[in-house]
């Protein structure tokens, strides 16, 4: 791709970019939120068509009007927010839009059969997609990409919604493909991970190329300056500022639910937890062990079968939502599209969401704009919203400056207590030290935190307190000053019960 460039109103999302992808290898791509990546890579999916530039693949010149066009020359792209119907089967969602390829019916099946054995990517065609976890809804749209042939790769953070163990499987399925002459465009915020899978790194910053590292001789600390100009941060918490005053308790919370076939499963089974004022707690686990609906019963957004949950001294087992939020619940959740934002509303509009009914966004019960307007102004500047300004959608902010739209609003209303899902998913380096810093300055003021995070050293270095989840228990717990993430990580698989010891490496 030569001199491109791509300008929207108020905004300059690429500019004068040059960059050289060389056949079977993992390309990474990296740099600070807003730089300008997806909308580099949606070019080159046809997505967008540049104001300027060239693209040239295996030396021909290419056009795209259309992402039909840019999959027909071997173009596939996976999306920093998953696109899948989820009321439709995996079969139903890859053959989507390519019912011409193989039909709708057995051949199309084996197809994907076929597919999902030669990369090791264990799909099931006839699961519904709403019931799958993140990580196989990951490997749900990789196949669609390869169902339709591609040859070119473009995974845009596929890697932030995946605990460890998942990444290591999706970096395998990655050098299955790389063997096999396929070509993957990868972009990611985690340095850790661009370092071990690619073969080279093209640096982005405001909208251009700013440089390229050779992974082999290029340290993370490098790399993160290289992206924002800065250090790499620790998401360390340093002093205890745990008090013995209990802000959320939980007893006993039982969720159950009943699936296709009549048969009642526990989601979440007596659950007990406490979380003082001041205090992080932390919840381990694979996505899909229980973590979402424990988030969404304390929220009042699922109704348990038993147990009591208790906020500040209160009762709130049955409160509704919006109570919740007023009696001081602030909620970061853990998917910003589907929970967290309206897309086609401007930003001030969605700094309401949630609040409504508190200040400074009503008073005496009808909505002051004004306030809301000149509140949002704040947030954009105290939270580092890369933003034209506040009339925007939130659907043009880029992925990582939506979350921190959402981590401001959240923050904005002094909350007792923050649920905390993710907060830094799909934030660059140093965005997401801002954000570690903010929530430790709230805890310091007495802020209950519970946290749930794919990424294991911001799970330990913030946390206070450690519970391992699995199948929607709590079966183990561990003591964040000595645990490492290896060992957690293997906990979170369900081999662990009881307070994990660390076993200094001397004596094990
Ligand atoms: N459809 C759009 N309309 C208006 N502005 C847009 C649109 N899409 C992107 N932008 C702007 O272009 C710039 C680059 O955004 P882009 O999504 O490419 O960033 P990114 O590098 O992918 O960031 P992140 O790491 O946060 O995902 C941002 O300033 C963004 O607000
Ligand atoms: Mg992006």
């Amino acid at each position: 791709m030569h001199g491109i460039t791509k300008r929207f109103p108020g905004v300059v999302a690429n500019h004068d970019i040059d960059i050289t992808i060389r056949k079977g290898t993992v390309h990474a791509l990296v740099g600070e939120n807003g730089a300008g990546k997806s909308t580099l890579m949606k070019i080159l999916y046809g997505m967008q068509k540049p104001d300027e530039g060239t693209i040239t693949i295996d030396g021909e010149q290419a056009t795209f009007h259309s992402p039909a066009d840019a999959i027909a020359r071997g173009i596939g792209m996976v999306h920093q927010h998953f696109m899948l119907a989820d009321n439709l089967t995996v079969l139903e969602n890859v053959v989507l839009g390519g019912e011409k390829l193989y039909g709708i019916g057995s051949k199309a099946r084996n197809k994907i059969k076929e597919i999902s054995e030669a990369y090791g990517l264990n799909v099931r065609p006839d699961a519904l997609v709403e019931n799958l976890g993140v990580a196989d809804r990951q490997r749900v749209e990789i196949i669609k990409v390869l169902y339709r042939g591609a040859r070119i790769l473009i995974l845009d953070e596929p890697t932030a919604v995946l605990v460890p163990q998942e990444v290591d499987a999706l970096f395998a399925n990655l050098r299955e493909l790389k063997s096999e002459g396929l070509t993957v465009i990868f972009i990611s915020h985690k340095l850790g991970e661009v370092l071990s899978v690619a073969d080279d790194i093209t640096v982005i910053r405001r909208g251009t190329t700013v440089g390229t590292a050779d992974p082999a001789n290029t340290t993370p600390k490098q790399l993160a300056e290289l992206m924002v100009g800065s250090e790499l941060p620790s998401p360390e918490t340093r002093e205890s500022t745990v008090t013995d005053v209990p802000m959320l308790r939980i007893e006993n919370l039982q969720l159950n639910a009943t699936d296709p076939d009549g048969a009642v499963r526990e989601v979440l089974a007596g659950i007990t937890l406490t979380i003082h004022k001041g205090e992080v707690l932390g919840i381990a686990g694979v996505e899909g062990n229980g973590q979402a609906e424990l988030v969404e019963a304390i929220m009042g957004l699922r109704n348990p079968d038993g147990g009591v949950v208790t906020l500040d001294d209160t009762d709130i087992s049955h409160a509704p939502t919006r109570k919740r939020r007023e009696s001081g619940i602030g909620y970061i959740p853990e998917d910003r599209h589907r929970h967290g934002l309206l897309l086609e509303a401007p930003l001030w509009e969605n700094r309401i969401l949630g609040h409504v009914t508190e200040e400074p966004n009503s008073k005496r019960g009808l909505l002051d704009l004004k306030a809301a307007r000149t509140d949002t102004e704040r947030i954009v500047r105290e939270y580092d919203v890369r933003t034209p300004g506040i009339e925007v959608t939130a659907a043009s902010l880029s992925g990582g400056n939506q979350q921190k739209l959402i981590v401001g609003r959240e923050m904005s209303h002094a909350p007792k207590l923050l649920i905390a899902a993710h907060p830094t998913r799909g934030v660059d380096v140093g965005a997401q030290a801002q954000i570690w810093d903010q929530i430790r300055e709230a805890r310091r003021e007495g802020l209950a935190v519970l946290l749930i995070s794919a990424d294991l050293d911001e799970l330990i270095g913030l946390s206070d307190t450690l519970r391992v989840m699995y199948r929607g228990r709590l079966v183990a717990d561990a003591d964040p000053a000595t645990i490492t993430p290896e060992e957690l990580g293997s906990a979170m698989t369900g081999a662990a019960s009881g307070h994990l010891e660390h076993a200094p490496e001397d004596e094990a």
